[in-house]
């Protein structure tokens, strides 16, 4: 089953004590409460310290987001010092989980095998997945951003069992664009979705949520979904606000019977 609902996911990155990440969470919760977002899914995806505190809130307040994290072991438990199990989470009511953020490509060796690895663990423990996939600015200078991120679609997701197609969603986030408040064009947003739409098709995964990320606001978040053509977002600094996260929550709602 594919779904025509936007996705709207808060990345929190390191960013929140559980003190602080209760209190956007509450702030979140008044704001939903008095404009329910109609067409729109939301997750927040606190730092791990947070996550019995945010879902603890988000249960007792009843409010309207699901939880994930942003990032979890290929391994299934033993010694792997510093590191947090799928069953972790799920004990915690987490449902999604954040595989092959750039960030920790990047900054912690998280090479395509394990983003592969880490992602069929993560499939396979019942949780929803979003595989971030982008190009950095050298590659785009280069024209190759095309097969930068067909390469990391098939890498991750290639030879995925059927069963798991609809725990996947994918998100898009050019490098170059992430916290740097340098969006990437409707054009080439579009573009790229486009193209990721074709290799998951051809994949057998039609129909699986594209995101885009980087420097997402309430100011351009209207402009994207129309002329970028994705389903939703995932949001890293404007999320820390919660004025600014429910605002690209409503931009979305607000676009959804255009885009559909
Ligand atoms: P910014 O929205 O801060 O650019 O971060 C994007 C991102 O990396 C979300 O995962």
């Amino acid at each position: 089953m594919t779904t025509n609902r936007l996705l709207v996911i808060g990345n929190w990155k390191m960013n929140l004590d559980f003190v602080e990440a209760v209190h956007l969470g509450q702030q979140i919760g008044v704001i939903l409460k008095n404009r329910p977002a109609e067409h729109t899914d939301i997750v927040v995806v606190p730092p791990f310290v947070d996550l019995r505190s945010v879902t603890s809130i988000v249960d007792s307040e009843r409010i309207a987001v699901d939880i994930g994290a942003q990032h979890v072991s290929a391994n299934d438990n033993g010694a792997f010092t510093g590191e947090i199990s799928t069953s972790m989470l799920k004990r915690l009511g987490v449902t999604w989980v954040l595989v092959g953020h750039s960030e920790r490509r990047t900054m912690y060796h998280m090479d395509d095998e394990v983003v592969a690895r880490t992602l069929r663990a993560v499939v396979a423990s019942g949780l929803n997945v979003v595989l971030c996939v982008g190009e950095g600015g050298d590659v785009r200078d280069n024209d190759e951003q095309n097969d930068f991120v067909s390469a990391q679609l098939h890498s991750a997701l290639g030879g995925l069992d059927e069963k798991y197609i609809e725990q996947v969603t994918v998100a898009y986030e050019p490098i170059w664009a992430i916290g740097t408040g340098r969006t990437a064009e409707g054009e080439q947003i579009r573009a790229m979705t486009r193209h990721i739409r074709s290799v998951l098709s051809a994949m057998g995964m039609a129909g699986r949520r594209v995101l885009y990320g980087g420097s997402v606001s309430p100011e351009n978040a209207a402009s994207i979904i129309t002329e970028g053509g994705v389903d939703g977002f995932l949001v890293g600094g404007a999320s820390l606000v919660a004025e600014k996260f429910l605002a690209i929550i409503q931009a979305c709602d607000g676009c959804y019977a255009g885009k559909r």
